[in-house]
């Protein structure tokens, strides 16, 4: 996306141009933030440095990362610590860079920062609450806290319910009608997970003609999958039957490379979920291979069957993809806005834990 796309996403999204603007003064304010480094992203960036904060960005994922978002974040004065794939060592010396820069607040996508600061037992910056936007993020704190609150926005109805449900479906799929020029027509597809980005996934893979199918750990999540009428059973059951697998779990090796061995010929493997081990992929390393387009490599297994891996198990829509259109994302950073002028005003008053973002904080974006 070039900065002439910047400007006509700024146009389109009202809402996160009107919480920008109700943002407080945050002179003082030092945010750190890790997150997908998308060009949508940009309005947000601007209006944060306008109302004076400072700003360290790096980001939740690698593969995720747009250069060229990365020179309009520091052209709008942010410190931007981050490049298309870094390797993971860069990466982790980025997040640790950031927690040196003494941020007074945390905006997360996957809890990076937190989890090296509890991790590796570093001296404490002067953080006085923060955001986490992701269910993997919120998993991953479980167990150990840090002492000051952090507000979970993933659970909210107007992001997992709209984002997560209905455009991670719509924009995978997308990328990969795009990209490999091929539909879902006549093809057995596997969704892995059921939580609201596989609901999703899965409903829109039906609604573009996709014969689906769901595979869940949650027994819960498995009923649900069969009450809304997909064949549903564990992976290894399934997975043999698909021609197009997808993972929406957050989870890691959901497909494991012992089930990669036994899957039809041509089947496409794709990842949706936040994270890049959701396919077993180190021991295709070993295999024959050939770049068969540019988002699709194509391995040969051991069977002799093929298989077919979409942009090397990244995140499918927004690698492969522009992630979600505009109008939809507006509502997302308009509710990020709104989180971050909580946590950089009352929220820090909040007993330190993890606390749902309150209604009263959220809902005024949805107008
Ligand atoms: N691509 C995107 O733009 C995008 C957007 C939002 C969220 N995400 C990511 O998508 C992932 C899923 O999000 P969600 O909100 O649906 O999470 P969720 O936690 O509600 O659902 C995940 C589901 O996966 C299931 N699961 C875990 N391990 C499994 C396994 N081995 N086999 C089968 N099922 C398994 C869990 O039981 C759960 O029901 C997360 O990593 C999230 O960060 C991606």
């Amino acid at each position: 996306m070039t900065e002439i796309t910047a400007n006509w996403a700024a146009a389109h999204m009202p809402r996160t141009a009107r919480a920008v603007a109700a943002l407080p003064d945050m002179t003082g304010v030092r945010l750190a933030m890790s997150m997908h480094l998308d060009m949508k992203m940009l309005p947000l960036v601007k209006g944060l440095a306008g109302r004076g904060a400072e700003l360290f960005v790096t980001t939740c994922n690698p593969a995720t990362v747009r250069n060229e978002v990365v020179d309009a974040m520091r052209a709008a004065g942010a410190r931007v610590d981050a490049y298309k794939n870094m390797p993971e060592d860069d990466w982790m010396t980025a997040i640790r860079t950031g927690l040196d820069w003494q941020p007074t607040h945390l905006c997360e996508m996957g809890s990076d920062f937190t989890h090296m600061l509890l991790s590796e037992g570093m001296d404490m910056p002067p953080i006085r609450a923060g955001l986490e936007a992701t269910g993997s993020g919120i998993n991953r704190l479980k167990g150990a806290l840090p002492p000051w609150p952090i507000f979970n926005w993933d659970d909210l109805p107007v992001k997992e319910g709209l984002h997560n449900r209905h455009m991670v479906g719509l924009t995978t799929w997308n990328a990969f009608f795009t990209r490999t020029l091929l539909s879902l027509h006549e093809k057995n597809v596997l969704v892995v997970g059921y939580g609201s980005v596989g609901q999703g996934l899965a409903a829109s893979a039906r609604a573009f003609g996709g014969t689906v199918m769901v595979a869940e750990v949650d027994p819960a999540r498995l009923l649900q999958a069969r009450y809304d009428g997909f064949l549903a059973g564990s992976v290894p059951d399934v997975a043999p039957l698909a021609d197009v697998i997808v993972t929406g779990t957050g989870a890691h090796h959901v497909v494991p490379y012992s089930v990669i061995e036994d899957l039809k010929d041509g089947c496409f493997l794709l990842n949706a979920g936040h994270r890049i081990d959701e396919i077993e992929l180190s021991p295709l390393a070993g295999l024959e291979k050939v770049d068969a387009l540019p988002a699709v490599t194509t391995y040969r297994l051991v069977s002799g069957n093929s298989i077919h891996l979409f942009v090397n198990g990244a995140m499918a829509n927004l690698v492969g993809g522009e992630g979600d259109s505009l109008n939809a994302f507006d509502m997302t950073l308009a509710v990020m806005a709104e989180g971050i002028g909580h946590i950089v005003g009352a929220g820090e008053d909040a007993a330190s834990g993890v606390h749902l973002l309150p209604r009263s904080v959220w809902e005024r974006a949805c107008a």
